[in-house]
């Protein structure tokens, strides 16, 4: 059963076409890579996706069709999106009030807001960050951080624009594990090839505007 769905997408971007009829759909937990060169298109991909960016062809979500700014934004917070500039991402003065922020727009209480900070935090190994200013943050704690933030509003797909960049070796191994037992659908853009060996996922591969199965 399909969660997320695209027919024949297409973009253009200041008079030239960035995504060429793009198809694609993925499962209820399925996991996924999109890899392929630089200026593919791939991040053009997801931000249509999210509904960031006009686009000619179908979007589904949960087999609903997405046309208007309102059925994006009705469906934003079950589409998690982590950015390929984390800085584009947070705003929040520290990381607790960044990782608080999707569950209070939610409307959950304070109670319930603070167990998700919690556990999330703990997840990640960021306890030590918690008050720290995210403009503050080295950019590996940026990239875990914004991972961290989406993850919090417990969205059944998240896509994810190169989430390994400038991760150390541990927090690399904490992200794979993250990867390993999210129960969401994943699409990770990346051209990790370790992380792709590591865990064997599907692979399509963006190439000038087109994506094909690997
Ligand atoms: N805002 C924009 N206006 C015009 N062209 C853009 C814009 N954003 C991206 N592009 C172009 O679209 C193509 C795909 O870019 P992008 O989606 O960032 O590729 P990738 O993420 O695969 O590296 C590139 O040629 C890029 O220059
Ligand atoms: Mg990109």
């Amino acid at each position: 059963m399909e969660v997320l769905s695209v027919e024949n997408l297409k973009v253009k971007l200041e008079g030239r076409e960035v995504l060429k009829g793009i198809n694609f759909s993925i499962k209820y937990g399925e996991k996924v890579f999109i890899t392929g060169p630089n200026g593919a298109g791939k991040t053009t991909f997801l931000e249509t996706v999210m509904g960031f960016i006009p686009f000619t062809g179908r979007i589904s979500f949960r087999g609903k069709l997405l046309k208007r700014e309102r059925d994006f934004e009705e469906v934003r917070e079950k589409i998690g999106y982590v950015f390929q500039n984390p800085d584009d991402q947070l705003f929040a003065p520290t990381v607790e009030e960044e990782l608080a922020f999707a569950p209070l727009v939610k409307g959950l209480k304070r109670e319930e807001v603070k167990r998700i900070v919690e556990i999330t935090l703990r997840e990640f190994e960021i306890e030590h960050l918690r008050e720290k200013p995210t403009y503050k943050l080295s950019g590996g704690e940026k990239r875990i951080v914004s991972v961290a933030c989406v993850v919090t509003m417990e969205p059944e797909v998240i896509l994810l624009d190169e989430p390994t960049t400038g991760l150390d070796r541990k927090r690399w191994e904490k992200l794979v594990a993250f990867f390993e037992k999210s129960r969401s659908s994943l699409v990770v853009v990346t051209h990790d090839t370790k992380l792709m060996e590591r865990l064997g996922w599907k692979r399509y591969v963006m190439e000038d505007g087109k994506l094909c199965s690997a």
